[in-house]
């Protein structure tokens, strides 16, 4: 997608083809709590004070190895601001997971959450900036209890600072392969995620038969 994004993103990864498993993950929450500031600490071990809010979507390529299976992630970041809400809605489609995202010093953003997880399959829950302690609105606490109530994983995270970056994706990783494993197990093809339906095993490009992870 050519986009004021562009400049930021510049020239994407080459397309590799040699991969096990490739996952498509999106960022979700609102405008300014750092999911692109995330994802650049996470691709690009990069990080910029300056806020250029994301335009509709992009999305940044990582592959990694966990359990000894080469993991390719598609990793879309959305645009927060309402303005972009239906461009943004239409990548969803085929995602395997979401990462909720908000700021730690912006109380807004935590009210948020619940908004932006009733339209999405989300597994993880990250409240950002944990660097800024003395801005801090949410407590830690209400983000671990939010997150246990509707059901997933929560990490604080600071994309400045390198806290939980890595972490985060790699957790995500793992739930995204238990499920699929969960899956087999149940020995149903068509399980489907949340209310949405959202289709688990839609994305994976080959057979997970063999999933080891
Ligand atoms: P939209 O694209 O508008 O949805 O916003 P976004 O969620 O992508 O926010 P972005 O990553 O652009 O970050 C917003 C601002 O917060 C920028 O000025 C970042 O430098 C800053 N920021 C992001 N993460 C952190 C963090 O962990 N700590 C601190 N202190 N600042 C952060
Ligand atoms: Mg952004």
């Amino acid at each position: 997608m050519a986009s004021a994004n562009d400049a930021r993103y510049g020239q994407k990864e080459s397309t590799d083809q040699n991969f096990d498993y490739m996952f498509k993950i999106l960022i979700i929450g609102n405008s300014s709590v750092g999911k692109t500031s995330f994802l650049f600490r996470y691709a690009d071990d990069s990080f910029t004070p300056a806020f250029v809010s994301t335009v509709g979507i992009d999305f940044k390529v990582k592959t990694i190895y966990r359990n000894d299976k080469r993991i390719k992630l598609q990793i879309w970041d959305t645009a927060g601001q309402e303005r972009y809400r239906t461009i943004t809605t239409a990548y969803y489609r085929g995602a395997m997971g979401f990462i909720l995202m908000y700021d730690i010093t912006n109380e807004d953003s935590f009210n948020a959450v619940q908004d932006w997880y009733d339209s999405a399959y989300v597994l993880l829950l990250v409240g950002n900036k944990c660097d800024m302690e003395d801005d801090r609105v949410v407590a830690s606490e209400r983000g671990r209890q939010l997150s246990e109530q509707l059901g997933f994983m929560f990490f604080e995270a600071s994309a400045k600072d390198n806290i939980n970056v890595k972490q985060t994706f790699e957790r995500l990783v793992d739930i995204i392969c238990e499920r699929m494993t969960e899956n087999l197990e149940s020995a149903d093809p068509s399980i489907t995620g949340h209310k949405q339906g959202h289709q688990l095993n839609e994305q994976p490009q080959r057979s997970h038969k063999d999933c080891a992870c």
